[in-house]
């Protein structure tokens, strides 16, 4: 080995060194940044994971967290919701929202936790239709009150037979624990939950994404709820119930066998307190009979009488692979709770004030096999219908999901989608973007498919998309009729005129020709133009008698109203206010 190359081979031995050191080191102060975070600390950085960014979204999704909370707790306990909300302006872009139900309250022991602990509540863990579902929607709005402020959140709660309580509120981000001070014994009667947080960075508006709008359509999709509101200008607008009975209490289901995983199965055997897997299956999922069973013990190579905490993965893994090729009836759907055709049609009369509207309750049905989920559409026409832009109005279209209005996040929603995927001009409605029209529909299930914890848009589940367009299409076909009847009419209207305004001019120059009598002439074409239009009203007539019968044929039952639009009332909460 000459001299030279071991010199060569030393340099590249002490680079090699110098490099591994470099990289040891490195290695070393990486794992010395190892930490571990709290959910509140990932939440604290990444609010808009939860829906709260843009300025005036934000106040809104504030608004919305608190009311549909406040709804979900009355429902629940069989009390009829009476909700105040309130929003001062404290300063540029810096707000006090006050909201106050008169539901059940919540308990000294629990208070901290619903308004200081991010993932906390009684709804994530059921399969129940309510408006939450994750447990981060107002200590979520805790959160960013006190990063936005600094300022605790204020929160008064009564329960029945016991002294309310107040209490000031934040949370420790590091623990995502709350953090509680100043709690007091009160004197005065109270029943219910009052909260009042501060918020900077965002922005009151009475626009299509406000709070009032979201209110609106509260109360559209929840009858049964009295709503006020007083905005940063002291307005007060008020929503009275117009249905004083309550929703029927929505049940809870068990899982359905073809909506679970392997590791659901796992997780839900290590809860179980069923001794062996015979019984932990027939117990804890929905629709599991004899047969199926039976049908399961042959495809399975273990012991169904095995303690199901013991299940591994590959044994999961074989009850997944046999709840697939088993038939089961499709999930529970009673547990299902709609608005109701009666309902939505008493409240789009009252708010909306349409022309014409057509309502519509679907079947039960369920998505990803193991989730039921039901539809609900109207169709709203002319009167106050439609979205006010300036001079024009363009089509309005109103999601709800269990009731809750979702405001934002359109085009990502997949009842947009389905909205989209209708040819809305085999209904009449040529451009629907600059029609009189309001498209109402309500998602119901007892876990919806939202596409973020944001809970603005569902995601598009196959068989959500192919239901909401054919209700679309049914409700569409019937809203056509009445258009199309409209169009004709229209139509008709202006052929009159028309003839008309050149009825004179003709005749004069005919009495010029044929030197005949002009008046006489004016007369008789007056005649001739009325049996003419008389013919074409009877035909119409007879085309809209025909229609009617088919939709009245139709085997689902649907509201078909037309209404003369009302002199305008002056109270403030029923007139459809300009956007
Ligand atoms: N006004 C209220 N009255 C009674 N209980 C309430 C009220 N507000 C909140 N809670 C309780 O606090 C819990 C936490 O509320 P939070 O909004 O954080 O989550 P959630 O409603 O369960 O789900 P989501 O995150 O989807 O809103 C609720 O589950 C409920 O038990
Ligand atoms: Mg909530």
């Amino acid at each position: 080995m000459s001299a030279e190359k071991t010199k060569k081979e030393t340099k590249i031995k002490n680079n090699d060194d110098e490099k591994a050191y470099v990289i040891k080191k490195a290695a070393e102060n990486l794992e010395k940044e190892f930490k571990e975070h709290s959910v509140a600390e990932f939440f604290k950085k990444n609010k808009q994971m939860l829906g709260l960014y843009g300025k005036v979204r934000t106040l809104t999704m504030i608004i919305h967290e608190y009311v549909s909370n406040s709804l979900d707790a009355c429902e629940e306990t069989g009390i009829l919701p009476d909700i105040d909300v309130k929003i001062d302006e404290l300063g540029e872009e810096y707000y006090e929202v006050t909201v106050k139900d008169n539901g059940p309250g919540i308990s000294r022991e629990n208070v901290g936790k619903a308004f200081g602990k991010l993932l906390a509540g009684t709804k994530f863990h059921r399969l129940k239709q309510s408006r939450g579902q994750q447990g981060i929607g107002c200590s979520g709005c805790t959160m960013l009150s006190q990063m936005t402020t600094g300022k605790p959140s204020k929160i008064i709660t009564g329960q029945q037979g016991k002294k309310p309580i107040s209490l000031e509120l934040t949370i420790d981000p590091s623990k995502n624990e709350p953090k509680i001070e100043e709690i007091k014994e009160i004197e005065k009667e109270f029943r219910g939950t009052a909260v009042a947080a501060k918020f900077k960075g965002v922005l009151y508006r009475d626009s299509d994404q406000g709070a009032l709008e979201y209110l609106r359509r509260t109360a559209i999709a929840n009858p049964h709820a009295k709503i006020s509101f007083r905005d940063p200008l002291g307005q007060k607008i008020v929503f009275n119930r117009t249905q004083t009975v309550l929703p029927e209490l929505a049940g809870e289901i068990k899982p359905h066998p073809k909506g679970v995983t392997v590791d659901d199965v796992i997780f839900m055997g290590k809860k179980t307190g069923a001794r062996t897997t015979l019984s932990f299956l027939t117990n804890e999922f929905d629709r599991m009979g004899a047969k199926g069973l039976n049908e399961l013990k042959q495809m399975v190579d273990f012991d169904l009488i095995k303690d199901p905490k013991q299940l591994d993965w590959s044994e999961a893994e074989q009850i997944i692979k046999a709840f697939k090729k088993i038939d089961f009836i499709a999930p529970t759907t009673d547990s299902l709770r709609p608005i109701g055709e009666k309902q939505i049609q008493g409240s789009l009369e009252n708010i909306v004030k349409p022309e014409f509207l057509t309502v519509m309750t679907r079947k039960p049905t369920v998505y990803a096999g193991g989730y039921p989920f039901q539809v609900e559409i109207a169709i709203a026409y002319g009167g106050g219908a439609g979205r006010k832009v300036g001079e024009e109005t363009k089509m309005e279209i109103m999601r709800f999901a269990n009731r809750v209005p979702l405001l934002f996040d359109q085009g990502n929603c997949a009842l947009t989608k389905a909205i989209q995927s209708v040819d809305w001009k085999r209904y009449d409605i040529k451009d629907p973007d600059t029609s009189p029209v309001t498209i109402f529909i309500n998602f119901i299930s007892v876990h919806i498919p939202y596409t973020g914890a944001g809970k603005q848009a569902i995601a598009d589940e196959e068989e959500v998309l192919e239901e909401v367009r054919l209700a679309l299409m049914q409700t569409g076909r019937k809203a056509g009729i009445y258009i199309a009847h409209k169009r004709r009419e229209s139509e008709n209207q202006q052929k009159r005129l028309m003839f008309y305004k050149y009825i004179p001019e003709i005749c004069s120059a005919l009495s010029q020709i044929t030197k005949a009598n002009e008046e006489k002439l004016k007369k008789n074409m007056e005649q001739m133009v009325l049996t003419k239009l008389k013919i074409e009203d009877e035909k119409n007539a007879e085309m809209q008698k025909q229609a009617e019968k088919a939709l009245r044929n139709d085997e689902n039952s649907v509201v078909i109203k037309e209404k003369k639009p009302k002199t305008e009332k002056k109270e403030q909460h029923n007139t459809k206010r300009k956007k």
